[in-house]
């Protein structure tokens, strides 16, 4: 039999097991069945395999296209009834973004999910708007519990949306697509790989030949993906192509190209603030230290008029 590794932890959101679940016995490489289909779940259940240190739980891979959907179900109502309630903070409800994160990374951006990652978009949209206190979110994203890459992910695309309304060249449909783009950028990379940002990073760390191929082409990949993607802004794709300064979407630069776009440059930009950010033991940054950081990294005399504009908006935000 073929199986299909799940997170124990996403069982949480379902009452009922909607598939077999098993456990896999690494002493003799064996399965077995802890779960029948439709068996109810409880918080014992969970709490009982967490504390054996028990993350990961395997289905058959003949059931994974009906876990999907149903996750994708649970998933989706849990936006749905969001969207009918008083907003509160975007802290409280992370949980649900983490676990629609993983569940994209995990199935690959397929139409299927486009629903999901609407809502999952629009509630973090709605969080820009709301929230006042950044200081408090970017110290949220730096400590939260979560894969490095869904913490980079949510927080460019805050950093991102932010900074793109700054410019009198800013559309809705701008703005809309940085949001996707920022948020599916790196998608599907492990988080060691998503820490591999410039040429020299690349050359120095030793990688298999096939996480080599993924990091290399992923801006390139991720963007094919999304492509003609039914609600997915059409602007996203090439922004995600373009992510780190190479027009092709392959590999990495310091010298970002002519041919890429100012809009691109921004998302680039943001994700160098909030990778410097998170990857940062002191309490307090100066903005000024990171356009240092950021300006050796990237030469454009585009990118040092960009980085003055994220400047400006991070001190009215921050203040
Ligand atoms: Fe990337």
């Amino acid at each position: 039999m073929n199986w299909f590794p799940i997170e124990l932890d996403s069982l949480k959101y379902f009452n009922h097991s909607p598939v077999c679940i098993y456990l896999e016995l690494k002493e003799n490489n064996k399965y077995i069945k802890l779960l029948k289909r439709n068996s109810p779940i409880s918080s014992a259940f969970l709490h009982k395999y967490r504390t054996k240190n028990i993350e990961q739980v395997f289905i058959e891979a003949s059931d994974k296209g009906h876990y999907q959907k149903m996750m994708e179900s649970v998933l989706m109502k849990f936006f749905d009834k969001r969207q009918k309630k008083s907003y509160s903070s975007f802290q409280s409800y992370e949980d649900v973004h983490k676990k629609t994160h993983t569940h994209l990374a995990s199935i690959g951006f397929s139409e299927a999910s486009t629903n999901l990652a609407m809502a999952s978009i629009a509630d973090l949209k709605k969080t820009i708007s709301d929230d006042n206190n950044l200081r408090e979110l970017f110290v949220h994203f730096k400590n939260t519990e979560g894969t490095f890459n869904y913490r980079l992910s949510y927080m460019t695309s805050v950093v991102a949306h932010i900074l793109v309304r700054q410019f009198s060249w800013c559309t809705p449909e701008i703005s809309k697509s940085i949001l996707y783009a920022a948020i599916f950028a790196d998608m599907g990379l492990s988080d060691d790989l998503v820490l591999i940002r410039t040429e020299s990073d690349f050359s120095s760390t030793v990688l298999s030949k096939e996480d080599k191929e993924k990091v290399y082409y992923h801006a390139q990949d991720n963007a094919k993906k999304l492509i003609d993607k039914k609600g997915i802004p059409s602007g996203a794709a090439k922004l995600i192509n373009e992510h780190h300064g190479q027009k092709t979407g392959v590999g990495f630069t310091k010298f970002i190209a002519n041919g890429v776009s100012n809009i691109s440059i921004c998302l680039l930009l943001s994700q160098e603030f909030s990778f410097y950010i998170l990857n940062h033991e002191e309490k307090d940054v100066k903005y000024e230290d990171f356009v240092e950081h950021a300006t050796k990294n990237y030469t454009s005399p585009r990118v040092k008029s960009i980085l003055l504009e994220l400047g400006k908006c991070l001190v009215n935000k921050l203040a």
